[in-house]
């Protein structure tokens, strides 16, 4: 799945019955979509398009940036807004991929995570573990194909029982590693 089909069918389509939407839209979780990671490159790009779709959808949804560093979101918060008055009320999450509960406290109140910080072999395990814990869908965009399969055989099952969606390897630079595993 690309990320921007996981994006589309978290926040944006409502009118889809598909069972990931269905899942969401039953949650009673404050925020829609998180963007984690939001500083990096690839964050910030697709902070850049969530803005964007928040105008068309005129705050129909709730999303937050979220990463390690208070000082840097906020800048990143800063540039949207100059562009996309309304995202003032866009919120702003703080968690090092280190701290268990700052990301357990991200994920508890968020319906999907899409994640940018990488490598997620060294940066992921915690959030995704999170995820699962608080039924939170999850995406990035991996390619670590060693990780990936320790993810499926530590957290599977329990991301089945709490019925929440892991979806690794949503990048088009993912495909490779995908097909030749
Ligand atoms: N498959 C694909 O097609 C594809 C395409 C693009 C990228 N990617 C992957 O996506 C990931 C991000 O790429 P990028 O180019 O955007 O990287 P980047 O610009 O270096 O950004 C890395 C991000 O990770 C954050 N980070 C680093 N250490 C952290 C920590 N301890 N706790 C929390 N956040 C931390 C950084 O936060 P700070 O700003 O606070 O340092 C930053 O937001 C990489 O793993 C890359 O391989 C894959």
């Amino acid at each position: 799945m690309a990320l921007i089909e996981f994006i589309n069918q978290i926040a944006f389509s409502s009118l889809q019955s598909s069972e990931l939407n269905l899942c969401v839209m039953s949650s009673s979780k404050p925020i829609d979509l998180v963007a984690y990671g939001a500083t990096g490159f690839t964050g910030k790009l697709a902070c850049g398009y969530l803005a964007q779709k928040d105008a068309a959808f005129q705050g129909s949804f709730r999303w937050a940036i979220a990463g390690r560093n208070q000082t840097k979101l906020d800048v990143i918060k800063q540039s949207l807004t100059s562009n996309f008055p309304q995202l003032k009320s866009v919120d702003v999450l703080v968690a090092d991929s280190a701290d268990v509960d700052a990301l357990d406290r991200m994920a508890s109140q968020c319906k999907a995570a899409i994640n940018f910080a990488g490598p997620y072999s060294k940066f992921a395990k915690q959030l995704v573990e999170a995820c699962v814990k608080n039924s939170t869908h999850y995406a990035d965009l991996s390619a670590e194909l060693f990780w990936i399969a320790e993810m499926m055989e530590s957290l599977g099952e329990a991301a089945e029982k709490n019925r929440c969606k892991v979806v690794h390897c949503c990048g088009f630079d993912s495909v490779p590693s995908d097909w030749t595993a």
